[in-house]
């Protein structure tokens, strides 16, 4: 059995469109275990939905996988056929999206969408299927199941529709759920109400979920791991504690002071300023510099590279890099070779011997 559930690449991932290539997922990696919560967090735009939807291989037409790997179970998926795909989904892998009136059919009942669902993945007969229907229905807290089944979505308000979603998606116990924002379109108080659920199924039936969502506060307590994206890239990973209250990137300071918290009731929240990147034109520094009150000259010019902050805790930003002079002059001390320095703090001595931040950059910027 291979380490990982699943294991995503340096996953690129563009679209062709008449003003030229859009760089939508530029090189993110990251591993999601068994039974554990990874949550995808960044602002519109940040390449989250692009990057669920290129593991499912449910991509618009324009768009391709034009790099990386994901490997599920440790082989790699992007090498396989349509015939292959379409049993990882929903048999592997499954996925709820944002409006679940949109992703239900409003021509059929609820009952038959589910059964179909069911029969297209088992071998289960129609009255086993209905059985099934009923039984997930029951398990996602909708009511009087037998009779929900012969009503259309229509018929259902916004947070039994998600549910009916969460049912469909579920209905072949899938190892992995994508939720890509699931809960945004519903009130605060069902969001509250299917948040729970999901982390109740996940107890129950111990899948990895991938969550995703513009909104940090609303998964932080279900996830055990969090992946900050700007940019089509990866800012910062980390423990939803070190995220929330050690940010080492910029971005992710600046996603937190515009989340409104119990502690922060009295205190304005803050935009980030700006507007996100334009992803036709990628800078070829960091992606976040022209939003940054920090940049620096380096973040210009060079991707800045994902370094270990703390014991569970990734960032790419060069501010890190500045604090390892001392790590530098320590390794210096120890014997290391300057290019071994240089590669692990940025740090190189110059012809006069005094230590200079000249970090060598890496396109991509993300290492796992
Ligand atoms: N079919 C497409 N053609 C061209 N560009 C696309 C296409 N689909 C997505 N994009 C672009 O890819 C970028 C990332 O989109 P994505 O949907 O992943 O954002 P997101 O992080 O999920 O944002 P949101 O929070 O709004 O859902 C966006 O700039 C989007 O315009
Ligand atoms: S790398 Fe530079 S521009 Fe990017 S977030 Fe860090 S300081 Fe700001
Ligand atoms: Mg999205």
């Amino acid at each position: 059995m291979s380490e990982h559930l699943l294991s995503v690449k340096d996953l690129r991932t563009s679209f062709t469109t008449d003003n030229g290539e859009v760089h939508a997922v530029n090189g993110v990696s990251f591993n999601l275990d068994r039974g554990k919560v990874l949550g995808i967090v960044g602002e519109s735009g940040s390449g989250k939905s692009v990057t669920a939807y290129s593991i499912m291989q449910i991509l618009a037409d324009n768009g391709r996988i034009a790099g990386g790997s994901v490997e599920y179970n440790g082989e790699d998926i992007t090498k396989w056929n349509s015939r292959q795909m379409s049993g990882f989904r929903g048999k592997c892998c499954s996925i709820i999206f944002q409006d679940p009136m949109t992703s239900l059919n409003p021509v059929f009942t609820i009952g038959n969408q589910l059964e179909e669902a069911i029969r297209l993945h088992t071998n289960k007969t129609r009255a086993e299927a209905k059985a099934r229907a009923i039984e997930m229905l029951t398990l996602v807290g909708v009511n009087e199941p037998a009779k929900r089944v012969k009503q259309y979505p229509y018929e259902l308000s916004g947070g039994m529709r998600q549910r009916v979603m969460i049912a469909m998606a579920l209905a072949c116990e899938p190892d992995i759920l994508i939720a890509d924002e699931p809960t945004t379109a519903l009130d605060v108080t069902i969001q509250a109400q299917i948040l729970e659920l999901m982390q109740d199924l996940q107890k129950k039936l111990g899948m990895a979920i991938i969550m995703v969502t513009h909104d940090l506060g609303v998964i932080a307590t279900m996830c055990d791991e969090i992946i900050v994206m700007y940019g089509g890239r990866v800012c910062e990973r980390g423990t939803a504690d070190e995220i929330f209250y050690n940010p080492r990137h910029e971005y992710t300071k600046g996603l937190l002071r515009s989340i409104p918290s119990v502690e922060r009731m009295k205190e304005r929240l803050v935009p980030i300023a700006g507007n996100p990147i334009n992803l036709l034109n990628m800078p070829a520094g960091c992606a976040f510099c022209a939003r940054c009150d920090r940049a620096m000259k380096v973040c210009l010019d060079h991707v800045p590279v994902e370094r270990q902050v703390g014991a569970d805790h990734r960032a790419a930003c060069w501010l890190n890099d500045l604090a390892l002079k001392d790590e530098a002059e320590q390794r210096a001390a120890a014997g290391e070779s300057a290019g071994a320095i240089q590669a692990a703090t940025g740090w190189v001595k110059n012809q006069s011997g005094e230590w200079v931040f000249d970090p060598v950059a890496e396109e991509g910027g993300a290492e796992q």
